[in-house]
């Protein structure tokens, strides 16, 4: 099901991201320097107090240099944190040690997990947290993004087999505090087995933290790129979608070729992903680039699913390494 009825491309972004006045207005080029160092992008201000969300496209952004060492994080009430690592592997550290401080910090901590190869390295270090006694995940309940449709959980391209796989046999979290979609439940049951998941996320008090990665264009969890006003884009609820061709192109290899690629899934939606009381984002790669740029820098639009995170500024940070934040500054 496409939601908005409306075509789809293979356009991405969308838009004319590079010659917009966004573009224009945001990029600092000479204020970024590659090399050994962390650097901190201040996103644009879009006021966000999970009550009321501005939507508000005016701002500038800026570039703050921090050492690597460095703890120190900058920290804006309006603005996102932008992180960006001299490599993917310290940029999953980094996320992993912010995950546990949730798990340590946060009575009966709600998670949001996500799947795909970004997040492997820091599902690895919570294990070695756990395997070396200082992480316990016995309160932990979990809540995963996304799974195709239709998909058994004994396929090993399913989400429930990658978790698994991945984290849930290895740190003791109890099977029943373990969420995954089912990718089984027949068609007629999707919708209200979709809606079954929200609920067990609202009856949980919603989403301590809620994990990310990005799709190459601009989705976050299944929520794919759609023509669709922004008050109904940031209010999706947990659904069945139809893939778009990026998403499925970009299994393909994964599942064997298109064809074997399901053409399907279920997500967690928008509306529940942008509740969460804190989202870590994480994107590395150069084909992450133009995402990462048109959600941070582009205006928040259903076509960046991505880009919608600008209405929770304040909640949110970006963890890039150097090749997926390069397109920050239009190189
Ligand atoms: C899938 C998942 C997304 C994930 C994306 C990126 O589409 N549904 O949640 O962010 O893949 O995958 P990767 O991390 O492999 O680039």
């Amino acid at each position: 099901m496409n939601h908005s009825g409306g075509e789809r491309s293979n356009r991405f972004p969308p838009f004319d991201f590079w010659t917009s006045n966004w573009a224009d207005r945001l990029l600092l080029p000479g204020l970024y320097r590659p090399g050994g160092f962390v650097y901190v992008l201040v996103s644009p201000n879009f006021v966000a107090d999970g009550v009321s969300r501005s939507t508000r496209p005016e701002s500038t952004g800026s570039f703050i240099e921090m050492s690597e060492s460095s703890s120190r994080s900058l920290k804006l009430p309006t603005a996102s944190e932008v992180i960006v690592f001299k490599d993917s592997a310290s940029a999953c550290r980094a996320a992993a040690d912010r995950i546990a401080d949730v798990i340590r910090q946060v009575p009966c901590p709600k998670l949001g997990l996500a799947t795909g190869s970004t997040p492997i390295p820091v599902y690895a270090e919570l294990v070695a947290k756990y395997r070396s006694g200082s992480l316990d995940f016995s309160g932990v309940h979990s809540f995963n993004l996304d799974e195709y449709y239709p998909i058994s959980p004994l396929n090993d391209q399913s989400y429930r087999w990658f978790m698994n796989h991945h984290l849930f046999s290895h740190v003791g979290i109890p099977a029943n505090q373990a969420h995954v979609l089912d990718g089984t439940v027949p068609a007629e049951a999707a919708d209200e087995h979709a809606a079954q998941f929200e609920r067990w996320i609202e009856s949980a008090g919603g989403l301590d933290l809620q994990l990310l990665g990005i799709g190459r264009n601009g989705h976050i969890g299944f929520n794919e790129p759609e023509e669709m006003a922004l008050a109904k884009a940031i209010d999706l609820p947990t659904r069945r979608i139809e893939l778009h061709p990026v998403t499925r192109s970009d299994a393909a290899p994964a599942f064997g070729g298109l064809d074997h690629v399901p053409t399907h899934a279920l997500t967690v939606g928008t509306r529940q992903i942008l509740k969460a009381r804190r989202v870590l984002i994480l994107a590395f790669g150069a084909n992450k680039a133009d995402a990462v740029a048109a959600s941070l820098q582009g205006p928040p639009t259903a076509q960046v699913p991505a880009s919608l995170l600008q209405t929770v500024a304040d909640r949110v940070v970006w963890l890039l390494d150097e090749a997926s934040a390069a397109r920050l500054v239009g190189s």
